[in-house]
């Protein structure tokens, strides 16, 4: 039997992001029990629907990819208690036309830092809203990282042995109810 196809989408464009770390190191504790790949974001133009008569190539690339896997990790930061507008940006390309509409029937799972005490939460719900508006699978549960900068150790790996315990846990549940639900 072929392994899941877990895609990771990091709502982040910064360079030195901090949740492309933890995305990294989530990836690491995933481990090969699945096909893991990352789905690039931030080389999408913003959505216009004028350009749907002949959609980008970077556009029919990255919903390609989405359609092609069986479930989808979102790590992301907030921005101003939202989704960053590139996270966006990609959902909406995602959701249009509405008959092929990509994020439908996907198993999500959410998680994401930022250096806040609540690391993420609204943003988080936002997104959380956003996905089940349009037909995604998003997992119960809640996972807020605050981010410190001992987070994610020289190795790539969470330093922490709580939150490693806590992010391994999650990821358990959600690769079982890939399993369930998404191949
Ligand atoms: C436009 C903007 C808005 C932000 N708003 C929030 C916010 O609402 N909550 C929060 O916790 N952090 C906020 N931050 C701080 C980010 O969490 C921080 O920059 C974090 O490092 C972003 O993650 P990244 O390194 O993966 O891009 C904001 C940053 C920017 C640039």
């Amino acid at each position: 039997m072929s392994k899941l196809k877990v895609a990771v989408i990091v709502g982040s464009n910064r360079r030195e992001s901090v949740n492309r770390k933890l995305a990294e190191a989530l990836v690491k504790l995933i481990g090969d029990r699945v096909e893991s790949r990352f789905i690039q974001i931030d080389d999408l133009p913003m959505y216009n629907h004028d350009l749907e008569h002949s959609r980008p190539e970077t556009v029919a690339r990255f919903t390609q990819e989405v359609v092609a896997s069986d479930a989808l990790l979102f790590v992301t930061p907030e921005h101003n208690r939202s989704i960053p507008a590139v996270l966006k940006n990609a959902i909406d390309w995602g959701s249009k036309p509405m008959d092929h509409n990509v994020w439908k029937g996907k198993v999500v799972a959410i998680t994401g830092t930022s250096p806040s005490a609540i690391g993420t939460a609204v943003g988080q719900q936002h997104l959380r809203q956003i996905l089940g508006i349009l037909g995604s699978l998003v997992m119960g549960g809640e996972a807020y990282i605050s981010f410190k900068p001992d987070l994610i150790n020289e190795d790539g790996e969470i330093a922490n042995e709580g939150t490693h315990a806590f992010l391994q846990a999650y990821l358990d549940a959600f690769l079982a109810l890939a399993a369930k639900l998404g191949a």
